[in-house]
């Protein structure tokens, strides 16, 4: 395992993010997203010997390394997806939590770690799963997916104008072979995009295969309802998003919440990271934090 592209994993608003979560320094909090563990730790710094964290991750490559790296008796790691969080917390004899963190997408690890074919940069083969035990991959998608299926994961999930375009170039280039490598995918962008400013061609397509091999958005709907399920009345829900359409799930389950009395919105507009944090991180850019409480 690339240990030191791990290190390279630079959390996002994690003092604001922590700030809002933790309440109380004799709670439970559940990282969804525990990754590398920077929001974790934060975590841990502001709780008692009383306190406990829930570190969960889909990526067991993840779990292994920040057993080894972050040795806390307050701390439990488990592999899972955030999307079964009830039946998680559940398993562990817990009943309510006084607050949970996502912090959505993917690493730093998984887009420097070339092996697991989430960067258009990569000559691996064409992956992208976080967790390595399913075997719908992104391969997958790539080869075998309709042109009318692939137009509309690029345009839903990848907000493409070119949908239409790169989804038939991949289907014509299918007819000669199989598209096997993340390089030979992006290649087939670049033919068709003109370089849009500092982003690469590739990166909405590869943003919606992985958004799709995955099922992000599912999870993140799931995920929450099952997050205000195991929260105890005052305990806060913390999300940290990076692209629209994880933000409008986030937004809309927080106002029908705060309509319906269920929940009391902490952040009336989105925290965004600060001009410094933009410069020092650029995977900062694109990232909203917001905040409800169960009432
Ligand atoms: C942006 S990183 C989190 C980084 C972390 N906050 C840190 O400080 O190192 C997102 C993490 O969420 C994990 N993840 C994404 N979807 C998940 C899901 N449905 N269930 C559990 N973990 C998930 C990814 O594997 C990845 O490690």
């Amino acid at each position: 395992m690339a240990i030191s592209v791990m290190h390279l994993h630079k959390p996002v608003l994690l003092k604001e993010s922590v700030e809002l979560l933790v309440t109380s320094s004799e709670g439970i909090y559940v990282d969804v997203t525990v990754g590398f563990g920077g929001h974790a730790s934060e975590i841990l710094s502001r709780l008692n010997e009383s306190g406990r964290v829930i570190g969960i991750d889909r990526d067991v490559e993840a779990i292994n390394y920040l057993k080894e790296k972050l040795k806390d008796n307050r701390l439990t790691l488990l592999q899972g997806n955030f999307s079964d969080l009830s039946e998680i917390i559940e398993n562990l004899n817990i009943t309510k939590v006084d607050g949970i963190l996502f912090d959505l997408g993917v690493s730093l690890f998984h887009l420097k770690e070339l092996t697991r074919g989430f960067s258009f940069l990569s000559e691996s083969r064409l992956d992208m799963r976080m967790d390595t035990s399913q075997t719908f991959n992104a391969w997958d998608v790539v080869n075998k997916y309709s042109q009318k299926d692939l137009e509309r994961i690029f345009a839903e999930y990848g907000e493409d104008v070119y949908a239409k375009r790169i989804s038939e170039a991949i289907v014509q280039k299918r007819k000669k072979g199989t598209i096997n490598t993340c390089r030979e995918l992006a290649l087939i962008a670049e033919e068709i995009y003109r370089r849009r400013g500092k982003i690469h061609p590739a990166t909405r397509i590869f943003q919606a295969i992985r958004i799709e091999v995955n099922g992000e958005l599912e999870n993140l709907k799931k995920g929450i309802i099952s997050a205000y399920q195991v929260l105890k009345s005052g305990g806060r829900l913390c999300v940290i998003s990076y692209h629209s359409l994880e933000d409008r799930i986030v937004k809309n389950f927080l106002r029908d919440g705060a309509r319906s009395n269920k929940l009391k919105i902490i952040t009336k507009k989105p925290i965004k990271a600060s001009f410094e944090e933009n410069r020092l991180n650029p995977s900062s850019r694109s990232a909203k934090l917001r905040v409800g409480e169960k009432i």
